[in-house]
C-alpha cells in the first residue's frame, strides 16, 4: 500500500530523492588517498563484541579493504581542540567519516585549513556536526547513511515516550533503593491511550513514529514540518499538519522532536516556546541536543512546565560531566528519561552505516553516481530539502 503514498518518507519514496543521479565528483581513484576516521573509543565491550563497528577499535570493518587497495587509513577518537588529531590530519586527508554519536566537528576553520578534503561521510544520519554553508562553498560533499538507523531511533523514540509517560525511571530507581511506595510512582503515571502527539519533523524518523504509535489508541497525532505529507499518508497515521509550532505544542500531551539541525531550528525549543506547551506534557528529543534550550528545558522540568524530557542527544558530545540534563527532575523527582547518543547506534544499526558508508567510499573511489538520497550537499549545493528552505 505504501508504494501508493506520494509522500511517504521511507525506503519506497524519499523527500530527498531526485530524479537524476548525483556524480562522484573529482575522485582520486589513485592509490594512497588518506581517509580519516572519527569514531569513539570502544574499550572492552568493543574487543569483546566485534559488531560494534562504529568503534575505534572495529573501525567499520574499513581497514583491511582500504589498505588493500593502497590507501592510507587514519583513525581516532581525538577530535577536540587544536592538538587533536582531527585538526592534524584534516590538512591532508581526502575523505573524513565521522559517526554522530561521537562527532567530530568540522567547523569552517577546520575546513579552510584542509586543502585536500572531497567528501565528509556520516556514518549514520545527521551531518550537522559539518558546516554546511562552508561545505557547500569549497565543492566539498556531505554524504551519509540515510535511512541506515531511523527505526532504530523511532523504537527508542517511542520507548522514551512511554518511559515518562508511566513514569518508568522513579519507579525502577525506588527498586533498587530496596523500596516500595506505589503512590508515589502512581501519583505521575499516566496511559498513553487517549494522548494528543505532536512531531517536528514528519520524516523517515518521524513518520515512523506516528506509525509506531498508532496501536496505543492515542487521540490525534499533530506534525509541524513545512514539508507536507500526501493526503493519504496523513490518513495512514491519523496525522493533521500544523503549520504554527506554538499552535501545534500547545494542542500536545507529548511533542517530540524528528527534524535536523540547521540554522532553522538550532534552539527552536525556547522559554518562549516551551511556555506555549501544555502544562505537564512530555517531550521527547532524540534528534540533536542543540534543537532545545539546555536551561529553558531544564527551567521548565523545575517548575513542572514540562513534566518530563527525554532523548539522547546532547548539545556538546560527549556530555560533560555537569550538563544539567544529566541530573535535572521535575518537582516530583522524576521526569528524566536521558540517556548517551545510541538510540542510532544499536548492533542492527551498525551494521547498516557500516556497510553503507563502505558503498560511498566504493561509489567515490570507482566514479559511480552516490544514491541521491545520501547526498546532504552536492557538489557546490545542497542536494537534501530537509536542512531547512533554500
Ligand atoms: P528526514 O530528512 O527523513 O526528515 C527530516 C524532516 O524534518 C523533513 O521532513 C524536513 O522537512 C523536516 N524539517 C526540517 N526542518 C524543519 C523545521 N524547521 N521544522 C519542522 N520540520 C523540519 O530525516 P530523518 O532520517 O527523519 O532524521 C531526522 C534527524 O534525526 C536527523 O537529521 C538527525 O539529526 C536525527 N537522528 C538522530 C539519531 C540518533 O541516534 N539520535 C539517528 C538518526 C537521526
Amino acid at each position: 500500500m505504501f508504494a501508493r503514498l506520494a509522500r511517504i518518507p521511507g525506503p519506497l519514496a524519499s523527500s530527498r530523492s531526485l530524479s537524476h543521479s548525483i556524480p562522484s565528483s573529482s575522485a582520486s581513484w589513485s592509490r594512497g588517498m588518506k581517509v580519516l576516521a572519527i569514531l569513539y573509543r570502544g574499550g572492552d565491550a568493543a574487543k569483546q563484541e566485534p559488531r560494534l563497528l562504529g568503534t575505534v577499535e572495529n573501525e567499520l570493518g574499513l581497514r583491511k579493504w582500504l589498505e588493500s587497495e593502497g590507501h592510507e587509513f587514519i583513525v581516532t577518537d581525538s577530535k577536540d581542540g587544536p592538538n587533536s588529531d582531527l585538526d592534524k590530519h584534516i590538512e591532508d586527508a581526502e575523505i573524513v567519516i565521522t559517526t554522530p554519536f561521537h562527532p567530530g566537528y568540522i567547523t569552517r576553520d577546520l575546513i579552510k585549513k584542509a586543502k585536500n578534503l572531497k567528501v565528509c561521510v556520516t556514518a549514520g544520519v545527521g551531518s550537522d556536526h559539518v558546516d554546511l554553508n562552508a561545505a557547500v562553498e569549497r565543492k566539498i560533499q556531505v554524504l551519509e547513511v540515510t535511512g541506515s538507523n531511523v527505526t532504530s531511533v523511532a523504537e527508542h523514540v517511542v520507548m522514551s515516550i512511554l518511559l515518562l509517560v508511566r513514569n518508568f525511571v522513579p519507579a525502577h530507581e525506588m527498586i533498587e533503593r530496596g523500596d516500595w511506595q506505589v503512590s508515589e510512582i502512581a501519583r505521575n503515571a499516566y496511559d498513553l491511550e487517549g494522548k494528543v502527539i505532536g512531531t517536528i519533523g514528519a520524516g523517515r524518523i518521524g513518520y515512523r513514529v506516528l506509525e509506531r504509535l498508532l496501536p496505543f489508541g492515542t487521540k490525534e497525532h499533530l506534525y509541524h514540518d513545512y514539508a507536507s505529507l500526501s493526503a493519504e499518508a496523513e490518513k495512514a497515521v491519523n496525522a493533521r499538519r500544523v503549520q504554527d509550532l506554538k499552535d501545534m505544542v500547545s494542542q500536545c500531551d507529548v511533542v517530540t522532536v524528528n527534524c535536523p539541525l540547521h540554522e532553522g531550528t538550532k534552539g527552536l525549543i525556547n522559554a518562549e516556546v516551551l511556555s506555549h506547551f501544555k502544562k505537564g506534557a512530555w517531550l521527547v528529543n532524540t534528534a540533536r541536543g542543540a534543537i532545545c534550550d539546555k536551561d529553558a528545558v531544564a527551567a521548565a522540568l523545575k517548575s513542572g512546565q514540562l513534566s518530563g524530557y527525554a532523548g539522547d542527544v546532547w548539545n556538546v558530545q560527549p556530555a560533560p560531566r555537569d550538563h544539567i540534563w544529566r541530573t535535572m527532575k521535575n518537582p516530583l523527582g522524576g521526569g528524566n528519561g536521558m540517556v548517551p547518543h545510541y538510540s542510532g547506534t544499536t548492533l542492527d544499526a551498525q551494521a547498516r552505516y557500516a556497510a553503507g558508508t563502505r558503498a560511498i567510499l566504493e561509489n567515490y573511489l570507482t566514479g559511480k553516481p552516490q544514491k541521491p538520497a545520501d547526498v546532504i550537499v552536492g557538489v557546490g549545493k545542497y542536494e537534501t530539502k530537509s536542512y531547512g528552505q533554500r
